[in-house]
């Protein structure tokens, strides 16, 4: 059997619709906008947005969130009609699974764990930066050491700058999550509701709250000279800084892994997709405006960039509100984020093509306990170790090459099974699927060498499982009698 078959349709929904766990069709387009904002509005904005302005757009940031969102948007209206085509509770590693083959299945699943658990990492190294910095408001000073990895420069009372050691706060946030989710904890629609509104509802205030405290002066320039190092502002560095902000908005992939819980996943799905996609953009571009235009963009390379930016209006009590809602805010992220790894990780090793270990459910809780536990040593050795940036160029960069394998997907499949159903169609194929891929494409050329390197060594260690064991026992091949 090749390397390219796939995994019929068919063998795909009777797996996810048969069983004890068939799910409930209760969401409808608003549930399902709602987990997409719920998703996606976390550490990119409250925290990336100030390295990216600083060290890469000046304020010229707003047109990076700007690029980023048609990159979102091209791969969201293919991820649409995937979700609506194999409406189950899939991720882009199903539909590579069924439409492209096993070989693009594994990179993309192995890639996935880029986007989801190195992404809760970087989650949670800015979950407890502004854990951190509330507990500063309140006299409560951690040693400097034990909250921030040997990487990340800390600014010590007498001026001078040192290095911290491991950043435990980080890795608190890793294990509590990944313990709630071994005994079964989901996050329910209502809670995310409420985080969703919290969410929402800081980013509106401090918009509100900040536009009239602009001083005009902070925009000039607005697109700073590039220093002659490409990314470093002028218009590489707009695109760079759109490979790094970009991180705020992953997520809305999330909505299509409800596809199997929605209402009607025909019409709802794109609706929650796309809807939450505008949302957050609006939100994203007036946000960041308002950040550049309070505070000078030299100033704001700071791990809380936010409590700078309120420090300029005279509204000092928000910034313990804010801070509070940013901190329940960044949890939720960081659950969905695991939650969705140990997703794939359970369908990959219900194909065979990871261990058992994977999908072993606990007799009591139901759950892939021992995946969580796995993940939540792989996931808390970055957040105690890595600097901030570099996990979250690395979730950037693995999640924008699943975006380009989706697009390109989407355009096989309308070759290949052109007769399949297709209840929401990308529009304008193949100018939107192709668009996706250059937009993507180009904002992870923008991420640098190093990040390229980190995701060749990444995709080089899966290509290695994948020839020495994933292909040996994987399940499809097996049931086609293949000895490999
Ligand atoms: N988009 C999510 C965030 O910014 C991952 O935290």
């Amino acid at each position: 059997m090749s390397l390219w078959a796939t995994k019929s349709l068919e063998v795909i929904r009777a797996e996810s619709e048969g069983g004890a766990h068939t799910l409930r069709r209760t969401l409808g387009a608003g549930h399902l906008v709602a987990l997409g904002i719920g998703a996606i509005i976390g550490a990119g904005l409250f925290s990336l947005t100030g390295i990216a302005a600083a060290e890469n757009a000046g304020p010229a940031v707003v047109l990076s969130f700007l690029v980023a969102a048609f990159g979102c948007a091209f791969a969201g209206l293919c991820y649409s009609e995937f979700s609506t085509m194999i409406p189950i509770a899939g991720s882009a590693y199903t539909y590579a699974y069924a439409t492209m083959g096993e070989l693009l299945a594994w990179i993309i699943g192995w890639d996935l764990v880029l986007e989801y658990a190195v992404g809760a990492s970087t989650v949670s190294i800015s979950w407890s930066a502004y854990v951190i910095s509330l507990l500063h408001d309140f006299g409560i000073h951690l040693p400097y050491e034990l909250v921030a990895s040997p990487w990340q420069p800390v600014q010590l009372p007498d001026g001078t700058t040192a290095y911290g050691i491991i950043n435990l706060p980080a890795v608190f946030i890793v294990c509590v999550i990944s313990l709630l989710l071994m005994v079964g904890i989901k996050e329910s629609a209502r809670t995310n509701a409420i985080i969703v509104v919290i969410k929402v509802a800081v980013v509106i205030v401090f918009i509100g709250a900040g536009v009239w405290y602009i001083k005009a002066d902070n925009y000039v320039p607005f697109i700073p000279p590039n220093t002659g190092t490409f990314g470093e502002f002028g218009i590489s560095g707009i695109m760079r800084a759109a490979g790094v902000i970009f991180f705020a908005y992953i997520g809305f992939d999330a909505v299509s892994t409800a596809a199997q819980e929605a209402r009607n996943p025909q019409r709802d799905m794109p609706i929650g997709i796309i809807g939450s996609l505008i949302i957050c953009t609006v939100l994203y571009v007036a946000f960041s405006a308002v950040m550049t235009g309070l505070v000078k963009y030299t100033d704001l390379k700071v791990a809380a960039p936010v409590a700078l930016a309120i420090d300029q209006t005279p509204f000092q009590w928000l910034k313990t509100a804010v801070k509070l809602a940013i901190i329940a805010g960044f949890t939720s992220v960081i659950l969905v984020m695991l939650l969705g790894q140990s997703r794939v990780f359970f369908s990959m090793s219900r194909d065979g093509l990871l261990p058992g270990v994977f999908s072993d459910i606990h007799p009591k809780f139901r759950t892939p306990w021992r995946s969580n536990l796995l993940f939540m040593l792989f996931v808390s050795l970055f957040s105690a170790f890595a600097p901030i940036s570099m996990v979250g160029h690395m979730t950037s960069i693995g999640t924008l090459l699943a975006f380009v394998i989706v697009c390109t997907g989407i355009m096989i499949m309308r070759r290949t099974q052109p007769q399949l159903h297709r209840p929401f169609r990308t529009p304008w194929v193949p100018f939107v699927p192709v668009a996706g891929i250059v937009v993507c494409f180009a904002m992870m050329a923008s991420l640098g060498l190093d990040n390229w390197l980190r995701l060749i060594v990444w995709l080089v260690i899966g290509l290695t499982i994948y020839f020495t064991y994933s292909r040996k026992h994987s399940h499809l091949a097996k049931s086609a009698g293949v000895k490999r």
